[in-house]
Order: structure tokens, then C-alpha cells, then sequence
């Protein structure tokens, strides 16, 4: 439970909040890459923590990211046109580069020095892992460029896709963290009446925290085996899994470390990134691989609403819930493992209102997160650099979802899984 204020100050991120400044400590996702597939292309709207921004590619290729509205007089930079390393304001012909350089002002005398003089917000951008990443803070915390494994890996072992999500940042991130949810909401199969009873569904909970955030093992005893799997929290809104090959919900599956990046569009929607990537060198995620795992999270390409990021289920139409499927089938009646999520973040309103909840043991993920995203913004507050700005901290994580002997001490017996390779 938060009181209202706190739950202000931990949901809230524009410029000049306590949240908002600390997000604008790190590199966040901007985009994804294909969605600037070529130079001098069209520019793209991108709203992030509540400023509205445009996003270009130019001649040589470097991503610009500036304010959507021209300084001289307001016009919308969406439809400038993207030419010779510039963007240039269609309303009066201003052209400024993508440091935010204003390099021509055709509507000034030519021995005006005003030119030199206005600049347009520009933020710098970093391209890796298939995503476009920018850094909103002040120039001087400014850490260096996100180091994940995911961004070393070849380009042919990993997958990305982004969905749109109509709530606050904060409760789509809890419910990545929440692990206990997946018995219940996700759960596929209401015929086998045992699943509430017998199957381990208070597993053994373990929170360590780290120089980026923390690991969060969840330990099930099954029989002569314990089933392990061990998350990795990295602030300020990534969750990192394993996941390991075998077939799971009707589909073979490579074995693969995955995750989400939580990125605040503003106070209440959000952008959901998802990542994956193969860590065995000679499996490559294939497109059609990619696709059919999409499509079992329910957020592949015929889920979509064409164009857009948008879940055809959602909340507009209640994520077309089947009662009878529910009655006989599943859980939710709900189709699709993601959304079931955005069922029920989404449902409960815009930002939660965490001063009515009732946290129990379960529930430990997300209060050390909370805490850990307090104390990041009493360290921002207090001119310190808050955790997992430094990439040498995360580089060399990796999460596992495994099967070891029950006697075994999951560390000691995973330690050489929980370390990149590529
Ligand atoms: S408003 Fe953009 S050049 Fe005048
Ligand atoms: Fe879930």
C-alpha cells in the first residue's frame, strides 16, 4: 500500500516530477529501428514522458529526435520535410540538424545572425538491439549507451516488437514482476480442476538486490527436482527472463532470454517493448518463429490493428471475453497471454490507486521494486547517480527458467547460466 501522495510520486513523469527525473536519468527506447527504415525517410511522432517529440533518420543515417513543434512559430515538425541532414519546418523553411542546430533560416536576410541563435530541443539517440534509444536528461548524467546482452547479439538470434498499453507505466511493470499471477490469469487449462489445490502455487520466493535493481528467484519443489526460475529487475522498467526450449502452450520453443522494457509515453499510456533473443549460437530466430511466438502472447501481427500498435482485444471491446470459454477452457476466457495482461492492468483504470490495495507475502517482487524506485529518486534529489546508470552493472546478466536437483543450491548450481555469453 502507497499513500496517495507517494503513489503520486512514484506514477507521475513529466518534466520536473520526482519519476519523470529520474527516468530521464537513463537510456530509454524511443522507437524501434524498423520503425525508421531508411534515411531521409518519413519522420515519425514519438511521445515519451510526456513530451511530444519527432523522430527522423537523416542522409547519414543517425536518428534525430526534436521537439514536435518548430521554434519560430509553433508549426508542427511532423510535417517537415527530411532532407540533406536536416529537418526543415515546412511553414517557413527553418532547418535545424538532428544535435538541434538551427543550419538555415531562408526567411531571415542573409547576414542575420539569428540563425545562431535558436535551437531546437534535441535529445541524442543511440541505435542497438533493434531499438532506437534516447536519454531526456541533463547533459552532464548522461551514462553511457545501454550494454545488454541483447545488444550484442546478432542481429539473426533476436526479435523486438513494441504494443500499446492504456494505463500508467508503473502497474504494467508490476505486473511483469508479479511471477504468482501466471497460475491464475494465464492459466490455459480450467479442466484440470487441480491447479488451485495441489499444484505449487506459493513457490519459494527469493529477492536479491543488485547494483541494477534486483533477482528475483522463484523456487518450486517438484517432486525430486526443484523448478527454478530466476528473473532480473533492471531499473528503472525492464524485467529480463530465460526461458528454456522444450514445448510450451502448443508451440515448440527456442530457447531464449526475453523481457519487456515498460517505457511511460506519459502519465497514463505506456509502451510495452518486447525483446527476446536466442543465446544459442547456431539457433536463429527465425521470422516465422518469431510470429507464431507473437501470436501466443497475443500481440503478433494479426492481433494488431493494422497500422498501429494497438491490440485488436482491448479495452473497447473487453478484449473480446468468451464467458462459455471461460465457464469451460481457461481462466480469463480471454485470448492471448498479454493481453489477459492488458485485461487486467488496463482494468484497473488509469493509474491504480494504491492506497486501497492489500499486499500479501506474494506480492514481495513488487514492493522491493517500489522501494528501490523511491530510493533512486531521493538519489537523483540528492545529486547522486541512482542505480543501473552504470552498464557494467547489468552487462554481463542473463536470467534462466530450470529444472535442478532438489537438494541443489540454485546459485551455485546455475552459476555458469546466469552469465552472457555473446
Ligand atoms: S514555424 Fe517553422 S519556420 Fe516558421
Ligand atoms: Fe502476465
Amino acid at each position: 500500500m502507497l499513500k496517495p501522495q507517494e503513489n503520486e510520486r512514484i506514477t507521475r513523469v513529466g518534466p520536473g516530477t520526482p519519476m519523470g527525473e529520474l527516468q530521464r536519468r537513463y537510456w530509454i527506447p524511443a522507437a524501434l529501428s524498423s520503425e525508421l527504415p531508411e534515411r531521409d525517410g518519413e519522420p515519425l511522432r514519438v511521445r515519451l514522458l510526456g513530451e511530444d517529440l519527432i523522430a527522423f533518420r537523416d542522409s547519414e543515417g543517425k536518428i534525430g529526435l526534436v521537439d514536435a513543434f518548430c521554434p519560430h512559430r509553433r508549426a508542427p515538425m511532423f510535417f517537415a520535410r527530411n532532407e540533406e541532414c536536416g529537418l526543415r519546418c515546412v511553414y517557413h523553411g527553418w532547418k535545424f540538424d538532428r544535435a538541434g542546430n538551427c543550419v538555415d533560416m531562408p526567411s531571415e536576410p542573409p547576414e542575420s545572425l539569428f540563425k545562431s541563435k535558436v535551437n531546437i530541443t534535441a535529445y541524442p539517440t543511440w541505435e542497438g538491439g533493434g531499438f532506437v534509444w534516447t536519454y531526456m536528461g541533463p547533459p552532464g548524467t548522461m551514462p553511457p549507451p545501454p550494454d545488454y546482452e541483447l545488444v550484442r547479439a546478432p542481429e539473426t538470434h533476436r526479435y523486438v516488437s513494441k504494443t500499446y498499453e492504456e494505463c500508467n507505466w508503473l502497474q504494467a511493470l508490476e505486473g511483469g514482476l508479479d511471477t504468482s499471477h501466471s497460475s491464475f490469469a494465464h492459466n490455459l487449462d480450467i479442466q484440470d480442476k487441480t491447479f488451485l489445490r495441489s499444484r505449487d502455487t506459493a513457490p519459494r520466493l527469493e529477492v536479491e538486490r543488485t547494483a541494477y535493481g534486483y533477482t528475483y528467484a522463484g523456487i518450486r519443489t517438484l517432486g525430486e527436482e526443484q523448478y527454478v526460475r530466476a528473473y532480473h529487475y533492471v531499473m528503472p522498467a525492464q524485467q529480463m527472463r530465460g526461458r528454456v526450449s522444450g514445448r510450451k502452450g502448443g508451440m515448440e520453443q527456442v530457447p531464449t532470454i526475453n523481457g519487456h522494457i515498460w517505457v511511460p509515453i506519459d502519465d497514463t499510456t505506456t509502451w510495452v517493448y518486447n525483446w527476446m533473443y536466442s543465446y544459442t549460437p547456431d539457433i536463429p530466430i527465425t521470422h516465422d518463429y518469431a510470429v507464431e511466438f507473437e501470436t501466443k502472447y497475443g500481440r503478433g501481427p494479426d492481433d494488431l490493428i493494422p497500422g498501429t500498435f494497438q491490440l485488436k482485444r482491448n479495452r473497447r471491446n473487453d478484449y473480446l471475453i468468451d464467458r462459455a470459454v471461460q465457464r469451460t477452457l481457461t481462466f480469463t476466457g480471454i485470448e492471448g497471454i498479454n493481453t489477459q495482461d492488458m485485461a487486467l492492468q488496463e482494468g484497473m483504470g488509469p493509474i491504480v490507486d494504491r492506497s486501497r490495495e492489500h499486499l500479501g507475502t506474494s506480492d514481495r517482487a513488487i514492493i522491493v521494486m517500489r522501494q528501490l524506485l523511491m530510493e533512486a529518486m531521493h538519489a537523483v534529489e540528492n545529486g547522486e547517480a541512482p542505480r543501473a546508470t552504470d552498464p557494467s552493472t547489468y552487462s554481463t546478466i542473463r536470467a534462466v527458467d530450470l529444472t535442478i536437483p532438489r537438494l541443489a543450491e540454485w546459485r551455485e548450481a546455475l552459476k555458469d547460466e546466469l552469465v552472457a555469453k555473446f
